[in-house]
């Protein structure tokens, strides 16, 4: 993205150092946080925040605050923009349902729900936090080589994902090894027999120009319109 767009200046942040370490461009810095801890950025600072693959590592409550300090973060009329995959995904054989399930419960354990995408669904967790103009689309991609070759990738993906977490699904998720190890075995022909696919949601809204409180004033007052405020507001 920083290369994409060399005006712009990049901000990553993960709690774990995932970060590349050779090249970096001159417009994009890391930040190593753990965003349930509330974003380390002032208000009002970012024309766009963009949020990815984090159903592993929120809780129902933690999204809620999340996605609150995501609008906090985002400039008044500035985008937000989620993206989560579906912790089932669609047209799954026998055994492939089975292996979600196992993922399923090891998260559930940890207090996270990887169908959060479903519900409340992106675009609502975006409402709550009062965002404006929310729009979002489900994407269903092709797993396996069906989907030719970002199918066979996100199969490959899939398998990677299971190997790495053979260990919680045995112990959180309530799998057993042998079980496991057969369910990914058919998994592969299954994929191809039951055109399975991932889904993907991704949810986008607008940040209001004015706060919360003036919307709720001027809804009491019976004006509802969203239009740019004739003051300014310390949001
Ligand atoms: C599936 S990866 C997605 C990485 C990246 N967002 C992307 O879309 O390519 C999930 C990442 O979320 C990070 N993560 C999980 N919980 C987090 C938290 N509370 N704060 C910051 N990062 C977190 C993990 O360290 C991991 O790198």
């Amino acid at each position: 993205m920083a290369n994409e767009f060399p005006d712009a200046i990049v901000t990553g942040i993960d709690m774990s150092s995932v970060f590349p370490t050779t090249i970096i461009p001159g417009n994009c810095r890391f930040i190593q946080h753990n965003i349930i801890q509330g974003l380390p950025f002032p208000d009002n600072h970012f024309d766009l925040v963009y949020q990815r693959l984090l159903i592993a590592g929120l809780t129902p409550a933690n999204w809620i605050a999340v996605v609150a300090e995501l609008e906090r973060v985002t400039k008044p009329g500035g985008w937000i923009e989620l993206v989560e995959v579906d912790g089932f995904g669609g047209n799954n054989g026998p055994s492939t349902a089975k292996i979600w399930g196992w993922v399923q419960t090891a998260f559930a354990a940890r207090g996270m729900d990887t169908l959060v995408g479903r519900q409340p669904g992106l675009a609502n967790l975006l409402k709550q936090a009062n965002v404006a103009n929310v729009r979002h689309d489900i994407l269903k991609l092709p797993t396996g080589e069906h989907g030719g070759k970002i199918g066979t990738l996100l199969m490959e993906n899939e398998h990677s994902f299971w190997n790495a977490m053979t260990p919680v699904l045995l112990h959180a998720g309530g799998a057993d090894k042998y079980e496991l190890e057969r369910a990914m075995d058919e998994s592969r022909a299954e994929l191809e027999k039951y055109k399975s696919y991932h889904i993907f949601y991704n949810a986008y809204g607008q940040k209001r120009e004015r706060s919360q409180g003036m919307e709720k004033e001027e809804e009491e007052a019976g004006k509802g319109s969203w239009s740019r405020p004739s003051r300014p507001v310390a949001l």
